[in-house]
């Protein structure tokens, strides 16, 4: 078939077109420029911005694409823009979403009060109430407009584009700008004796995909007709806790260290988390598995490995955030460790 790649030149696009074409599709680019000169030489390149999308139409109609897999649509327009071009060209469209559609999402931001919603999270779960849900916290447009939940409104309701949706998790492995395994990593390397967790955030499960496994999924639902119509979740099987993953790591680096667990009370007041973390944040896969036949390509422990590898390859060029993975910076946590001690 050939295939129309809304971006695709990032993180996990590369890694779904090479899967592509080894089913042997045809597969052409949609992107600016700006990144990704790694693809195969047989994929053919469309160069433009998404927000002008209908001035490619005569090129789009050109390549005549069965499916458009639109790896990226953040917003409203966005989806809207997919439809109005390609409703007469293309026979179908896959979308990428988020679990950050699920009204859990917002329990653990503290945004929706009330009951847990229970996991792992089916394509059924409730949806987030609030719409928007970056709005407000910077000036960047993206943050403004940005929303999964109406790009798949959008593209679920319309009948002349047939859509598949697949909600990712957070996924991780080499490519990854977000550097999720990172943190931890580095203070194995750093041969931290000990990471401190934070109870609630230690015992919290989080979805979890690897990018070679994602990409598999993405391209399945591509390849196979009969995902139009349908929503999926991508996850790993099972859902994993902070300190899961945090051992995992540990194991295969070697690290000698030990997991220490403490109750929020005993945490420095700048660090106690503010979120719910009685909310897990898992998704249901059995879906994709039992629709599509999708299963994980690459093994857990093997994926870690890859993304290990290539984390102590690619470290972050700038910090990353406080917080940005709940861990502790080595200061207050030494004085944790020295308390704990005595
Ligand atoms: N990473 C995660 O953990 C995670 C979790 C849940 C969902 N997701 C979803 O996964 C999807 C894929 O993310 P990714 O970063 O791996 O994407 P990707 O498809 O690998 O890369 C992003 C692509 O978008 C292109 N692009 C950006 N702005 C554009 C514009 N205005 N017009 C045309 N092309 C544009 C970029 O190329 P140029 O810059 O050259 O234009 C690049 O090809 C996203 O929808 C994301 O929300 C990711």
């Amino acid at each position: 078939m050939k295939i129309l790649v809304i971006g695709g030149t990032n993180f996990i696009g590369p890694y779904v077109i090479r899967q592509l074409i080894e089913m042997g599709h045809e597969v052409t680019v949609f992107n600016r420029g700006e990144t990704g000169t790694n693809l195969p030489t047989e994929v053919k390149r469309i160069k433009g911005d998404r927000h002008k999308l209908s001035d490619f139409k005569s090129e789009f109609e050109k390549f005549a694409p069965q499916v458009v897999l639109d790896m990226i649509p953040y917003t409203t327009k966005d989806a809207q823009d997919v439809v109005d071009t390609f409703k007469d060209i293309a026979q179908r469209v896959v979308a990428i979403s988020s679990g950050d559609v699920y009204r859990a999402r917002d329990i653990i931001w503290q945004k929706e009060t009330g009951i847990i919603d229970s996991t792992p999270l089916t394509e059924d779960s409730p949806l987030r109430s609030q719409l928007y849900p970056y709005r407000g916290l910077s000036d960047d447009p993206f943050a403004h407009d940005y929303d999964k939940i109406p790009v798949e409104q959008v593209l679920m309701s319309t009948s002349n584009l047939p859509a598949t949706i697949l909600r990712l998790p957070m996924v991780y492995g080499a490519g990854d700008y977000q550097h999720r395994l990172y943190p931890y990593l580095k203070r194995m390397d750093d041969k931290r004796p000990a990471i401190v967790l934070e109870e609630k955030i230690a015992h919290w499960q989080g979805c979890y995909g690897y990018v070679e496994n994602v990409a598999y999924a993405i391209a399945l639902a591509v390849n196979e007709e009969k995902a139009q119509g349908r929503i999926y979740n991508v996850a790993e099987l099972p859902g994993s806790t902070v300190a899961d993953l945090v051992k995992a790591i540990a194991e295969i680096v070697g690290w000698q260290g030990e997991v220490v667990i403490v109750p929020k009370t005993q945490m420095p007041n700048s660090w106690k988390s503010k979120s719910n973390f009685d909310q897990h944040w898992i998704t249901d896969s059995t879906r994709i598995r039992t629709e599509l036949g999708y299963t994980e390509i690459v093994s857990r422990d093997e994926a870690l490995k890859r993304t290990i590898t290539w984390e102590r390859e690619h470290p972050p060029e700038v910090a990353l955030e406080k917080g940005h993975s709940k861990l502790l910076d080595y200061k207050d946590e030494n004085v944790i460790l020295a308390s704990l001690k005595s």
